[in-house]
């Protein structure tokens, strides 16, 4: 008999982007994605198509994807094009298509990030509700024992959000505050932004340069900053 060969080879990461503040995490994270070599499987919430509207003016549309996508990326933190993506790597689900591909577990992916998810997102997840496509493919994400990595963003937390998040970490997700650190040097908004981004692909496994790591010197920020300015 022959050897049975994989013959769909494309495994994305699900990026789903939920409606907490925090659209540049979305964007650093897709791009440094596509800049791994990674295929990317994008579900953008109904609340996050408003937080982009409010932190970039870009209206998200259905029909339109690439073009948003691309406008998107582009942006740095500081709502200034700075980045050019090439967005063919990535295919793009409506959240209110349930019957999409990534709705199932036979569809072949590597794991999920939810970047950043609100506490809306973290309630329903913990409790399986999936309401829209992005909370049905963290549902099958854990299901399928397979890596989904929690990006929250909101403060402060309730014991409710606290108490769904142990559940989620208890089900297997990473539960990862977008938190920026400053140890490694950030001179720019884009710094900060790049840490969060950074410390979610090192929960995906995936490689990037998006920050300087620690490297067990005290003070090694200041003495060159992370992008090596004054
Ligand atoms: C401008 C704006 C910023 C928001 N920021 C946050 C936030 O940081 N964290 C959060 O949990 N919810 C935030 N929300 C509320 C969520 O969008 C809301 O709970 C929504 O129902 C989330 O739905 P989703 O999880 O389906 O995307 C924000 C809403 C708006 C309009």
């Amino acid at each position: 008999m022959e050897p049975y060969e994989d013959r769909s080879p494309r495994r994305p990461w699900v990026v789903g982007v939920s409606g907490a503040s925090g659209t540049p995490y979305a964007a650093a994270v897709v791009r440094a994605l596509l800049a791994a070599g990674e295929a990317v499987d994008l579900v953008v919430s109904r609340a996050a198509r408003l937080t982009l509207l409010d932190e970039t003016g870009i209206r998200f549309r259905d029909a339109h994807w690439q073009e948003d996508l691309r406008a998107w990326l582009a942006l740095g933190a500081d709502g200034k094009p700075h980045f050019e993506a090439d967005v063919s790597g990535v295919r793009y689900w409506p959240a209110g298509d349930l019957a999409a591909g990534p709705s199932s577990g036979s569809y072949p992916v590597r794991g999920m990030l939810i970047v950043p998810a609100s506490t809306a997102c973290v309630a329903g997840v913990a409790l399986g509700l999936s309401k829209d496509l992005l909370q049905r493919v963290a549902s099958v994400t854990l299901k399928e024992r397979r890596p989904l990595i929690v990006a929250v963003r909101e403060t402060p937390l309730s014991g409710q959000t606290l108490k769904q998040l142990v559940a989620l970490d208890e089900a297997g997700a990473v539960v990862l505050p977008a938190s920026p650190a400053f140890y490694a040097g950030a001179t720019h908004i884009q710094d900060l932004v790049d840490f969060v981004a950074g410390r979610v692909l090192d929960a995906a496994g995936v490689p990037h340069r998006l920050y300087r790591r620690w490297e067990g010197e005290l003070g090694g920020a200041s003495a060159s900053g992370a992008r090596g300015e004054s």
